[in-house]
């Protein structure tokens, strides 16, 4: 089967500013394809970041990717208070390579020896274009993996615990800006019907909020019916006139337009990379637009995957530790109002103290 989806935007690699412990880029000895693992910091324990197999225009626009995406969990896990490190594989799929079942099992296994020879310092688990099956395929190469499918006794895949997260931030967003938690009346825009933004809808409807909802994906709409939400174009959807706006699909969906466009109070959701730049953090401030940075309120996965993955995980204990980032991202709000910085600010402040007190 060849990937039909369309190729992330990154920067080039020559805009980017690597500021990265090791990164060993192989060509997979099975697979033939090109492996970047980008370990960006293990200063707070063993780096963990998703194994991402995506169509790119050029290799360096992989790499690029595998450096910025690497750098932004060092950020998340140490928002999330994890005692991890950030880094990121990508596994290079030239624009029109046939992606076989073969191929992917191939690349799984180069993945793992790849991981192997790095001696700990990263972990990796699924992400865009990978499965908890595929990661019990790199787990026959490394036991540096985690995420595998429940029924070979892995904890399994983190959509849940990531919309869990980002339930508890809407509600930390919805009281920064009315004094009250409850969703209840409030209008949301979802764009993004996926893994999490489906669970996310179901939560959110079943606890009274009224929804817009978008996906590229017109089968989607089924979903939309049986919830009894309003359905948008892709296109409108950022100019309802709603509470929130609640993006759930790629990343780069904050634009400089969208954000001139956008007709809420709030943006909260799981996408990651939201901002098309970092000045859009200063844009929607500009705005009055209230944002919830994304490697905040998308840390659900990655502190289930962590935390589950500890002999004897108590998983009340994960729940507590997944609702807690609403906590976090209310003291980022109260941190960006106090000195008058952006919530993106706050956020890069709140992670480089922890990374701090860790030297
Ligand atoms: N799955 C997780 O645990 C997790 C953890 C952290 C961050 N995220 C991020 O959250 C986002 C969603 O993840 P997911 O696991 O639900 O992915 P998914 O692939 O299951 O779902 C994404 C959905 O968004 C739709 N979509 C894609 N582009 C769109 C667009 N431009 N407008 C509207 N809809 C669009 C797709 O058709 C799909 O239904 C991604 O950005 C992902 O990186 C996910």
């Amino acid at each position: 089967m060849t990937l039909t989806h369309p190729t992330v935007a990154v920067d080039s690699l020559a805009q980017t500013t690597p500021s990265h412990e090791k990164v060993l880029i192989v060509t997979g000895e099975r697979s033939g394809l090109m492996i970047t693992v980008a370990v960006h910091s293990t200063r707070l324990g063993q780096a963990l970041g998703g194994a991402r197999l995506w169509q790119y225009a050029n290799w360096t626009d992989a790499v690029a990717d595998a450096l910025r995406l690497s750098a932004a969990m060092t950020l998340k896990n140490a928002a999330a208070g994890l005692r991890r490190g950030g880094g990121k594989s990508v596994i290079y799929l030239p624009l029109g390579t046939v992606l076989t079942d073969a191929l992917k099992r191939l690349a799984m296994l180069d993945l793992g020896d790849a991981i192997e020879s790095l001696g700990g310092a990263f972990m990796t688990a699924e992400d865009v274009g990978t499965s908890a099956e595929l990661m019990a395929i790199v787990a026959e190469r490394t036991s540096h993996v985690c995420g595998l499918p429940a029924a070979i006794g892995g904890v399994g895949e983190p959509a849940e615990a990531t919309a869990a997260g980002v339930y508890a931030s809407i509600e930390s967003t919805l009281e920064a800006l009315f004094g009250s938690r409850d969703v209840r009346g409030r209008h949301l825009v979802i764009s993004g019907l996926g893994q999490v933004g489906g669970r996310l809808s179901t939560a959110l409807a079943a606890a009274g909020a009224t929804l817009t909802v978008t996906d590229i994906n017109p089968d989607k709409r089924a979903l939309a019916d049986a919830l009894g939400a309003s359905w948008v174009s892709v296109a409108d959807a950022h100019r309802v006139h709603a509470d929130l706006f609640v993006p759930c699909g790629l990343g780069g969906v904050l634009t400089k337009e969208v954000i001139a466009e956008l007709n809420v109070l709030g943006v909260c959701g799981a996408a990651n990379n939201q901002l098309a730049s970092p000045a859009g953090a200063t844009l929607l401030d500009a705005r009055g637009i209230l944002w919830a940075p994304d490697f905040v309120v998308n840390a659900g996965g990655v502190v289930y995957l962590d935390l589950a993955s500890e002999p004897n995980a108590d998983l009340g204990q994960i729940s507590a530790r997944v609702a807690a980032i609403g906590s976090v991202l209310s003291q980022i709000f109260a941190d960006a109002r106090a000195n008058e910085i952006t919530t993106l600010a706050a956020a890069e402040r709140l992670a480089a103290a922890r990374l701090n007190a860790a030297r």
